[in-house]
């Protein structure tokens, strides 16, 4: 897969994409990220990239031109078409089941807004599928594309290695996921329950459904609401 970011802030992305799960996949050919700054794309000798709303109002809006140039710098770069996503608070939810379709592309292009937000006719003229991170309002969408990027890249084929699945995470089941010890088996008079020592992996399976039923229930029932294979 390759993620392009298009944002004001490419040295932001610097650590992230060099760090753990997501550096790694960069490392083994997994995921190919590129960053382009709208900057580099602005019409005048300011370099700007956003301008007052017409109708009046508080703030900036980013502009059409710097926008559409650098997302035709990035496909002509590659002769395609990325899957565009604009990070906006306005955005369908983005939750594991979107991260999961979204891990299904070859190619995806996050477009992080600043200021007031984007020039409507970004969002229709680039075609572009607008998500959410939570229904709060980020000064910027980089933090949205960040998380968007790393739950997309733990989903790709052999980004977690060997060891590790993501099919236990919390949401892959629609459920929380539960809870997790590790050495030693007792810590400031707290034990490990004694299921998890038993060997018994059926047992140890029944419980972990169990606890996993149990914690979606008492912090997020939402999640129940929709489905009756938890009744
Ligand atoms: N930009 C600002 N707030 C955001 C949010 N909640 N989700 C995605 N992008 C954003």
């Amino acid at each position: 897969m390759r993620i392009d970011v298009l944002t004001l802030f490419p040295e932001v992305f610097g650590p992230l994409v060099r760090s753990s799960i997501i550096g790694r996949a960069v490392e083994s050919g997994t995921v190919e990220i590129g960053l382009t700054n709208y900057r580099d794309f602005a019409h005048d000798r300011h370099r700007s990239v956003d301008d007052s709303p017409f109708g009046g109002g508080p703030g900036m809006v980013m502009m059409c031109g710097p926008v559409f140039d650098a997302v035709e710098h990035v496909c002509a770069a590659r002769q395609g078409s990325p899957t565009r996503i604009l990070l906006t608070p306005q955005g369908e939810r983005f939750t594991q089941t979107v991260a999961r379709d979204l891990a299904s592309l070859d190619w995806l292009a996050l477009l992080c807004g600043h200021y007031e937000g984007f020039d409507e006719r970004i969002r229709i003229g680039l075609n572009a599928r607008e998500l959410s991170v939570g229904d709060y309002v980020l000064s910027g969408g980089e933090p949205a594309a960040m998380v968007v990027m790393d739950a997309v890249v733990r989903l790709l084929p052999g980004a977690l290695g060997h060891e590790h699945s993501a099919a236990d995470d919390s949401f892959s089941e629609g459920l929380l996921e539960y809870p997790q010890y590790t050495r030693p088996r007792e810590y400031r008079g707290m034990a490990v329950p004694d299921v998890l020592l038993s060997g018994d992996h059926a047992r140890i399976a029944a419980w972990r459904r169990e606890q996993a039923i149990r914690r979606t229930r008492a912090r997020r029932p939402d999640l129940l609401a929709d489905s009756a294979d938890f009744e």
